[in-house]
């Protein structure tokens, strides 16, 4: 038996229909922007292995540091412990942060950063015996797949299921071009007429929904709503964080800046599974007390976990590196002139780029679903010709490793080009 067959007859995939899907790749190797399977066939990773890996696979600095630290101290409990890493990690993190982030909670993935976020303003306002137990969030938001995260989602794809068990969320609309006033105007009819807990969302880019954006000026209007109203922000960066906007957050664009801030994928680099929610000092304060039931009764086995620590600063480490600003700059210029040149493709909807992050949208009659026909189209062709990219309807979107190649992204566009074609 292959190992393709192996893993059909033992593994259960994410999101994965395995009745209508065949054996795998099975991938052996990676190295930069490219990874190999078992057959020798090459792949471009054009989307950094779900927007985890910016400095390449197999990376030998995030190595060399997961395994000194492996061969120091791999793990200690973080209830009733610290260790050096940790204190170092939230040091550097806080530097990085905006400055009025003061406090890190550390978690394991992307999910668990909501998850904690939410909990943490809910808690908050039971903490000072004031009822606010509902939250607002955008249409099309995805922000991960545990039940707070996902009540907070507006992907119906991943939620049907569980509607009626789930946290109360409303819902409004995202503010881009054309939608600007209408967003606002529904949430300062929100903010105004309830107690909300708190507003979540992807700055400035909604991933999960096809790298769909907005701009700052509008996002910084509705967190003034907020704050004026006492309703918490929190901005979902697991996506946008360290660098994939063109600044190291995308809070960085805002003049309003949020009060809680969650991070995973890039923190690591794409080795180790880590996330951290980041907190200001007033929403710290409202746990702060004698009483052991107002402290924050959220934790994870692996919370802090020293490997994932050293990992994350290797990572910070090569995201400072004038190169990988370079790189970032480089990308951007790239994508920039491949949607010029595609946007007056006759089969192109729209383009849109910000830092390292470009989509296209391609021209379709009725919409096209999440999963449909011409996203299964598009992904078969694209692993094809060797390129990995995953589609989002009738969207595709290039969020490449820092690393990639002019020759390697030049490839991609090709493919991309030859797919809209194609289709
Ligand atoms: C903005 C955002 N938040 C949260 C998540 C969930 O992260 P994870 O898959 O690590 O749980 C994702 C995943 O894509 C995301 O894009």
């Amino acid at each position: 038996m292959t190992l393709s067959e192996k893993d059909q007859l033992y593994n259960w995939h994410p999101y994965t229909q395995h009745k209508t899907v065949g054996l795998l790749p099975t991938i052996v190797k990676g190295e930069g922007a490219l990874l190999w399977d078992d057959q020798g066939k090459e792949y471009i990773d054009a989307i950094a292995s779900w927007w985890v890996n910016p400095f390449g696979h197999s990376n030998k600095t995030i190595a060399n540091a997961i395994y000194s630290q492996l061969t120091t101290l791999e793990h200690v409990l973080f209830g009733g412990f610290t260790h050096n890493k940790a204190v170092e990690l939230s040091e550097k993190l806080l530097t990085l942060l905006p400055s009025n982030q003061k406090k890190i909670f550390y978690s394991d993935n992307g999910s668990t950063a909501v998850e904690v976020g939410l909990k943490a303003t809910l808690q908050y306002f039971y903490n000072k015996g004031e009822k606010r137990t509902k939250v607002i969030a955008f249409e099309n938001a995805f922000h991960g797949d545990t039940f707070g995260a996902m009540a907070a989602s507006g992907i119906t794809f991943y939620t049907e299921a569980f509607q009626g068990s789930m946290l109360e969320v409303t819902r409004i609309p995202v503010p881009n071009v054309g939608n600007e006033t209408k967003s606002l105007e529904v949430l300062e009819t929100l903010v105004a007429s309830e107690r909300y807990a708190a507003f979540i969302f992807e700055p400035l880019v909604q991933g999960a929904a096809g790298m769909v954006m907005y701009a700052p000026e509008v996002l910084d209007q509705m967190m003034a709503l907020c704050q004026k109203h006492q309703v918490f922000t929190i901005a979902d960066e697991v996506m946008t964080g360290f660098g994939k906007t063109g600044k190291t957050f995308a809070s960085d664009y805002l003049t309003h800046k949020p009060d809680i801030i969650c991070l995973s994928k890039a923190l690591t680099g794409g080795t180790i599974p880590m996330a951290v929610t980041t907190f200001t000092q007033e929403v710290y304060d409202g746990f702060y007390n004698e009483d052991i039931n107002k402290a924050l009764f959220h934790g994870h086995t692996f919370t802090a976990n020293p490997t994932g620590c050293a990992a994350a600063l290797a990572s910070i480490q090569l995201l400072e590196l004038p190169e990988m600003q370079l790189n970032i700059s480089r990308i951007n210029a790239h994508h920039l002139a491949f949607a010029t040149k595609m946007q007056s493709h006759p089969k192109v909807k729209t383009t849109r780029v910000l830092g390292v992050i470009f989509a296209l949208e391609i021209l379709t009659i009725e919409a096209e679903s999440y999963y449909g026909t011409m996203r299964n189209k598009l992904y078969a062709f694209f692993i094809e010709n060797g390129v990995i990219l995953r589609p989002v309807g009738n969207i595709v979107y290039i969020l490449p490793p820092y690393v990639i190649t002019n020759t390697q992204l030049e490839k991609v566009y090709s493919i991309v080009e030859a797919a809209v074609e194609m289709i």
